[in-house]
């Protein structure tokens, strides 16, 4: 049974490619709802009903866990999922999101202990990264800024365009002058890291920007060390396969330049 990685589009590759980095043993089932993306401006009901329907094909095709790749989805239907529909689905299948992994280092990494948040505007409104460092680091200032340009940017093959620069720069000005006192930078979607090189030439020098791929990874691997009955249902055959909504070939372009390998997709319709 491959392990399931679902985004909205081709966000999710930047943590298939670490994941598969730390741990290149397994099979990866990978899947884009490209034909829907952006998730990050739909209401809460839709993402939850589109994430839905994902993590029911991929259940469909063998994984017994999946992963949400995708913050917007983490943040509107992963405790739904988990708690309302898992139970009656399978309650032997895990689905797992990338927010938690993500703020269990938050505390570690900044020094001022004012972290800002660039994330979609479905992420953002949730405030699910404020809950849950409220719990886990209750004296930190988090800044929480919505790009909604920057999905679209990545979508379109426009991450390296000069057109990129204005908005790029935009959101980043807008977080500092919200709170100048910010050392870290956590990229708060998964598509925010192919807009690295320009995330890095216009973000203050000295404030670090942290992306989410590693760290996903390292608490999979950790996962799967403490969860051997979930582990012995991985395969481990070093396979990738892709699937997507939208055409193949348009997928297999962008999404080989953005895995540095060769892809070759499938389109699937996700039934409702
Ligand atoms: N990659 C997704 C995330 O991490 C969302 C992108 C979208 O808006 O569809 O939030």
């Amino acid at each position: 049974m491959p392990i399931g990685i679902f985004d909205s589009g081709y966000g999710g590759l930047t943590i298939l490619k670490e994941i598969r980095k730390r741990m290149p043993q397994y099979d990866y089932l990978y899947l884009g709802d490209n034909a829907r993306t952006p998730y990050g401006s739909r209401s809460f009901d839709i993402v939850y009903d589109f994430t839905l329907q994902a993590v029911k094909e991929l259940f469909a095709r063998g994984c017994h866990l999946v992963i949400l790749a995708c913050n917007t989805a983490s943040a509107k239907a992963l405790r739904s999922i988990q708690q309302n529909d898992l139970p009656m689905i399978d309650p032997s299948r895990r689905v797992l999101g990338v927010i938690r992994p993500t703020i269990e280092v938050l505390p570690s990494l900044s020094t001022s202990h004012h972290i800002g948040l660039l994330a979609t505007p479905g992420t953002v409104a949730s405030h699910s990264y404020r809950m849950e460092l409220e719990k886990m680091a209750p004296g930190m200032a988090i800044t929480e800024l919505a790009c909604p340009m920057w999905v679209p940017l990545v979508e379109n093959n426009e991450a390296n365009s000069p057109g990129a620069d204005y908005f790029v720069k935009k959101y980043i000005d807008q977080l500092i002058e919200a709170d100048p006192e910010i050392d870290t930078i956590v990229l708060g979607c998964t598509h925010y890291p192919i807009l690295m090189p320009k995330i890095k030439e216009f973000a203050p020098a000295g404030i670090k920007v942290v992306a989410q791929g590693s760290l996903v990874a390292e608490s999979l691997a950790d996962y799967l060390r403490r969860h051997p009955e979930i582990e012995c249902k991985c395969e481990k055959n070093h396979g990738m396969t892709f699937l997507t909504t939208e055409s193949s070939e348009k997928f297999d372009s962008l999404a080989s330049m953005f895995m540095d390998c060769p892809v070759e997709s499938r389109r699937v319709t996700l039934p409702s």
